[in-house]
């Protein structure tokens, strides 16, 4: 969900609903505003932004200079326009927005109930609303602060209270919230890009932190009520990233981005043939006794851990573990003190992720992160942070934050490798070398965009409803880490099925469901599997396969067993996955358009999960 609130002296409801629009891709089953002027007025409604944009202006607009505003990805509720937020208390006095999820509404909802409060959503977060109301003793900051010891969860709140018509109060534990410095005027929102257009100034609040905004002030304070003073921040990106700058979707916006976000991200860590990993705390005395590497993430950014298991593995011979973040957190992991965790987000607010990390550092495990968005819980809380510098990425679905993770990764591994001997230095320098030609590279790849355009158009129009909905994507070893994030690409965009398969475990199961016309896309760029991987491909065509491969330059015998060949350029066999996944990209992107899906807000999504 996003968040969004405004205290000044113009309209607050032009800002939330643009901001809100930019904060679309947190989720977008519903949105909703709420403007106090004399009184509270609420405008909500079920669908995207738009509907709730014509919502407003029938209302002939809402007039006030304080609000709040909220778009919701649902957990708890359906997503129709009573769950909608903003919810009030039942008086009224108290209004809230919230992302997060409250563990224990049910009892305290139970016990407001049993005292006479009537509640009309499904959702968690009116419970916020109505127990405030029932607590409050016209101390603003004091009830908040019996609320939040009441409370269980994660949020991020943003408050209005009719007895206080210039104070918009904020709080958050466990969810993201920024606070935007405007001149007399200030906002709150979930991320940057929804004040972006106002201001690049901003306050990062703490956990269990509360502040009292108003137009001309903003007080910080902790839950004793002290003060507490926060350096201000400068949003150092221009505008223009956060925009669509003339592309259909953000989605190919940021494809395209793909070879200076690379280049940054690995250009400003290597000089003169050496890797400098920012200013890592980790020593190099600890990083030569590390005994194990926990890799640990969620979606694409696990995708990114399982290749890195076989690029750390092959270069530093450390034991990679990859665990999804939902699942070390409640596996009881077996860590010991010189073990790694290495916690991947592109968001640095996903709460599963984030719980992970603490578990490993209530372990005594050094965490190491890699995060693209600066500042973000992930990051401040982590031992170490390694930031992929990838710019702000809109769409649902990533593309430049993967690749720039892979580059970090990459970037670990040889240096974990100098640092330990486990590389010769002549291995050492041609790699790094390799790895500086990616970016350029990976450029070169867009060349092939309208054979693939194409492939997506004919993939679409030809075979079987049944056919055309079922795609395999099969390759081994680190093609099948990478097979893994092309499927899920394909799958997010554009509702087809696909399954990302080990291809030498195809034929213990899953080749039952080949039929004459599935397609099978073939990844086929390691040396030492090539020729294993073209014999799975002879299998699945006996049965009636249609292939597409993806190899390496010069491997043109694919021509004679595949229906379809794309090249990538030759790199080293670690790296490869920053190439083959980008055909993958656009395959996806223009399979979603030739279904007429919506590529940048797929259905039932969010780009940052922070909730369990
Ligand atoms: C969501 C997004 C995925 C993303 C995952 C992890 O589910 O839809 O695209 O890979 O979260 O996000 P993170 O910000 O932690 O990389």
């Amino acid at each position: 969900c996003g968040i969004v609130g405004y205290a000044g002296h113009e309209q607050a409801a032009p800002f939330l609903l643009e901001g809100l629009e930019k904060l679309e891709y947190r989720g977008y089953d519903s949105a909703g505003i709420a403007v106090f002027s004399d009184k509270v007025r609420t405008v909500k409604s079920q669908g995207r932004l738009a509907v709730l944009r014509e919502k407003v202006n029938a209302a002939g607009g809402v007039s006030g200079t304080l609000g709040i505003g909220h778009t919701r990805w649902a957990t708890h509720g359906a997503p129709n326009d009573i769950n909608s937020h903003p919810h009030s208390s039942m008086s009224r006095r108290i209004t809230v927005v919230h992302n997060g999820i409250i563990e224990n509404y049910i009892p305290l909802k139970e016990e407001l109930q049993a005292n006479g409060v009537v509640f009309r959503s499904e959702t968690d977060t009116e419970v916020v609303a109505q127990l405030f109301d029932y607590l409050y003793d016209g101390d603003l900051v004091g009830t908040l602060i019996k609320v939040l010891h009441r409370i269980r969860g994660s949020y991020a709140l943003g408050i209005l209270c009719t007895d206080y018509p210039d104070t918009l109060l904020a709080v958050r534990k466990d969810s993201p919230m920024i606070i935007g410095l405007g001149e007399h005027e200030n906002y709150i929102a979930s991320d940057i890009p929804a004040v972006l257009d106002h201001t690049r100034k901003y306050y990062l609040l703490g956990d269990n932190e509360i502040a009292l905004i108003k137009a001309d002030s903003v007080e910080l304070m902790d839950m004793d009520r002290k003060p507490v003073h926060h350096e201000v921040y400068t949003v150092d990106y221009d505008i223009s990233a956060a925009e669509k700058g003339g592309y259909d979707y953000f989605m190919m916006k940021e494809i395209k981005e793909q070879p200076n976000a690379l280049s940054t991200c690995i250009g400003s860590r290597v000089h003169d043939g050496e890797i400098t990993l920012d200013k890592l705390r980790l020593s190099d005395e600890r990083i030569k006794n590390i005994g194990r590497i926990h890799m640990v993430a969620c979606g694409s950014a696990w995708h990114a851990a399982m290749v890195g298991k076989y690029v750390i593995e092959e270069l530093t011979r450390i034991p990679v573990e990859v665990d999804l973040a939902s699942e070390f957190r409640y596996r009881r992991p077996i860590l010991s003190r010189n073990d790694l965790c290495i916690t991947i987000s592109q968001s640095g607010e996903t709460a599963d992720t984030l719980a992970a990390l603490r578990e490993a550092k209530a372990n005594d495990v050094h965490v190491l992160s890699i995060v693209n968005a600066v500042g973000s819980s992930i990051a401040r809380e982590s031992d170490d942070v390694l930031y992929t510098m990838a710019g702000p990425e809109i769409a649902v679905a990533t593309t430049k934050g993967y690749t720039t993770q892979l580059a970090v990764i990459y970037l670990i591994a040889l240096k974990f490798a100098q640092i330990r001997q486990t590389i010769r230095p002549e291995v050492f320098q041609s790699l790094l070398a390799d790895l500086q030609k990616l970016p350029e590279q990976l450029e070169s790849i867009f060349a092939d965009e309208d054979k693939i355009r194409q492939l997506a158009k004919d993939h679409q129009s030809t075979g079987t409803e049944l056919v055309r909905n079922n795609v395999f994507i099969i390759g081994r070893g680190i093609d099948y880490g990478a097979s893994l994030e092309s499927s899920l690409k394909l799958k997010e965009i554009s509702y087809v099925h696909s399954e990302a398969y080990a291809a030498g475990e195809l034929k213990h199961g899953t080749i039952s469901l080949i039929e004459p016309g599935t397609l099978v896309i073939a990844v086929a760029t390691q040396d030492l599997l090539y020729e294993k991987l073209i014999s799975n491909v002879k299998e699945v065509k006996a049965r009636g396969a249609h292939v597409i491969a993806i190899v390496k330059e010069g491997c043109t015998d694919a021509e004679t067993v595949a229906d379809t060949v794309l090249y990538i350029p030759k790199t080293a066999d670690l790296f490869t996955s920053t190439l083959t996944v980008v055909p993958m990209q656009l395959f996806a992107y223009y399979t979603a358009i030739e279904l007429g899906c919506d590529v940048d807000k797929p259905r039932n999504l969010a780009k940052s999960v922070t909730v369990e």
